[in-house]
């Protein structure tokens, strides 16, 4: 097993963008990296994906885009992550777990409890080693989204109190795993942030006696 790392945070602060930067830096340190992202990774996923953030799709009730985004997750693991890490790729997921019991969870009010529950159903052991929350404030992160001229999805468009409820959700979990999440500021440069979270990669990676070079299978 290599390292299953994922992003975190509100909309805007920056995760895709983070995903591909640091792939390219562990790649060059020498290291097979797998890069994805949910809802999607799969041709399953991205079709739930279309269903789920396509603004106006369908009226879509909590409950039911908790089940689709777990749906999602349960297809990823099996067909992407677990086969990547087994290879010995280190995998880069855009949002993962901690995303559901953010939006689905803080955001939309279901109960926690009962998402993990359907979490550990869903994806079983396969839980991340490090988690990197892109922190900033939720307003900044929606700003972004709208300035970036790219269409906004259907989450995207949920009020400044929704994505508030989510941020704060994830300020409180991150202090309770300290092994796992990180922060990072997400308002510096994407270049001092990438080069930050590779080198924390690269030292976790040399923690569990993995080299560079060890495993090439991977993309
Ligand atoms: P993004 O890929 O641009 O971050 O968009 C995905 C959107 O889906 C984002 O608003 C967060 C949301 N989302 C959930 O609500 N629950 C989840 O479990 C996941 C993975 C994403």
């Amino acid at each position: 097993m290599s390292l299953f790392v994922t992003f975190e945070g509100p909309d805007g602060a920056g995760k895709s963008t983070q995903t591909g930067l640091v792939a390219e830096r562990l790649r060059s340190a020498g290291y097979p990296v797998t890069i994805t992202r949910e809802p999607g990774g799969t041709p399953l996923g991205e079709r739930i994906r279309t269903v789920l953030l396509e603004p106006g799709e369908c009226a879509i009730v909590p409950r039911a885009e908790a089940l689709l985004m777990t749906a999602a997750r349960a297809q990823h693991v099996v067909k992407v992550i677990q086969p990547a890490l087994e290879s010995g790729a280190v995998v880069l997921c855009d949002r993962y777990i901690d995303s559901t019991l953010a939006y689905q969870g803080a955001g939309r009010g279901l109960p926690i409890d009962e998402l993990q529950e359907l979490q550990r159903f869903a994806v079983s052991s396969c839980v991340p080693d490090l988690t990197f929350l892109l922190d900033m404030p939720a307003e900044d992160g929606l700003r972004r989204r709208e300035d970036s001229g790219s269409p906004l999805n259907r989450l995207d468009r949920d009020g400044l109190a929704f994505h508030q409820r989510v941020q704060e959700w994830y300020r409180q979990a991150a202090p309770g795993d300290p092994e796992r999440w990180l922060v990072i500021d997400a308002l510096r440069s994407p270049d001092e942030i990438a080069d930050e979270i590779a080198e924390e990669i690269i030292r976790r990676l040399r923690r569990r006696g993995v080299s560079a070079g060890a495993n090439r299978k991977s993309e």
